[in-house]
């Protein structure tokens, strides 16, 4: 095993961590629980008590700390000393949404969602660093660095954008589409740099594992629409109520549930013609498992009312699948030209 491959992984899986996080930040409601971004209610470690954010006289505030007035928040102007009493000519009002309760543990999860997310960046950024090694040897391992660099950053960005529109549902689809395509980024370096090389694999095999990828985006795509609904619904129901939030789901539902038999036939003949051609890999028994889990996940939430975890655990798994998919075919297909490293 070789540093870049080590470090590969080890960005890879901190994205899943992220992603994993990101479900729980989903799952308890707590998106909104930092209102700015990327602060924290203007703070490097948020606040964990509803009183730290009352305007108080005489403390030192710094520029874009935030406190709560009646139903609306404020952010500081600059740096200054409050006096006796509230002078609002140093505070103007956060006007990018109008969510302003406080709730420590939704701000304390999203903070750590964001932790892990900044642990991801840093990942990312060491691997591009040591990338640069490469760049006369196998130039493809640091353009496909930068290029997960710049995934991760305009990741970054769409968190921001994801706070900043209230967590509006278009947003949310494309960061989780960013996500599956960093993903892709990250395991084509992977596959570049594993040190042993696989055997050849048969056109057609390659070609139904494409299908298999653009089958997945499609259910990835229309699972993000039903959870849309489900956002909707969780809303309404304060986040109790769970026999509710499935009741009235619409045929976008039915088209995601029926839509995994296509998944399922089509990896039904992967793992078959890989069976008939002797190609042994543990990956595809991972992959058929994994869907087996997604299948077993959907089937939960759906009869079972969301259980705890089931949605976080769901969404890890779907992007579980899809990137493996990818690295299967990225190993036999990018490694034809790759040199030892
Ligand atoms: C290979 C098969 C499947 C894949 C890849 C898949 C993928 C996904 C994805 C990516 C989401 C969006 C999750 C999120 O944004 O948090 C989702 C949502 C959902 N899926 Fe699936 N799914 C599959 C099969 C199923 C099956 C068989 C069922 C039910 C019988 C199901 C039920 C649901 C439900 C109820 C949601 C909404 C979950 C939520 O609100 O968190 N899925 N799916």
């Amino acid at each position: 095993m070789n540093k870049i491959y080590n470090l590969t992984l080890t960005s890879i899986i901190i994205v899943y961590l992220v992603i994993l996080a990101g479900g729980i930040v989903r799952m308890t409601g707590s998106g909104m629980g930092c209102p700015d971004w990327p602060k924290c209610f203007g703070y490097l470690i948020p606040p964990i008590e509803r009183s730290q954010l009352d305007w108080k006289a005489n403390h030192q505030y710094n520029k874009d700390e935030i406190i709560i007035l009646g139903e609306s928040l404020f952010y500081a102007i600059d740096n200054f000393n409050s006096e006796k009493e509230i002078n609002l000519s140093n505070w103007n009002k956060y006007t990018k949404h109008d969510y302003s309760k406080f709730n420590v543990y939704h701000t304390w999860i999203e903070y750590i969602n964001r932790l892990i997310g900044a642990v991801a960046g840093l990942s990312v950024l060491v691997l591009f660093i040591y990338s640069l090694k490469f760049f006369r040897s196998k130039k493809s391992i640091t353009l496909l660095s930068i290029l997960s660099l710049v995934a991760i950053l305009f990741q970054a960005w769409l968190g921001k954008t994801v706070v900043d529109s209230n967590l509006t549902a278009s947003t949310i689809t494309i960061h989780m589409l960013m996500a599956v395509v960093l993903l892709f980024i990250l395991f084509s370096i992977l596959a570049l740099s594993k040190p042993i090389k696989p055997s050849v694999l048969p056109k057609n095999v390659s070609i139904l594992i494409i299908i298999s990828i653009v089958l997945l985006v499609i259910q990835i795509l229309t699972g993000t629409e039903v959870r849309k609904f489900i956002d909707i619904q969780m809303e309404l129901f304060n986040y109790t109520e769970r026999n509710k939030w499935i009741e009235n789901i619409t045929n976008t539902f039915s088209f995601h549930r029926s839509f995994t038999w296509a998944i399922v036939l089509i990896n039904s003949l992967i793992f078959l013609k890989l069976k008939n051609l002797d190609i042994q890999s543990k990956l595809i028994y991972t992959i058929i498992t994994l869907i087996f889990l997604q299948i077993l996940t959907g089937v939960i939430m759906y009869y079972f009312h969301f259980p705890f975890s089931s949605q976080p655990i769901h969404l890890l798994i779907s992007t579980l699948i899809i990137g493996l998919q990818f690295y299967f075919l990225s190993l036999y297909n990018l490694k034809k030209n790759a040199t030892k490293i």
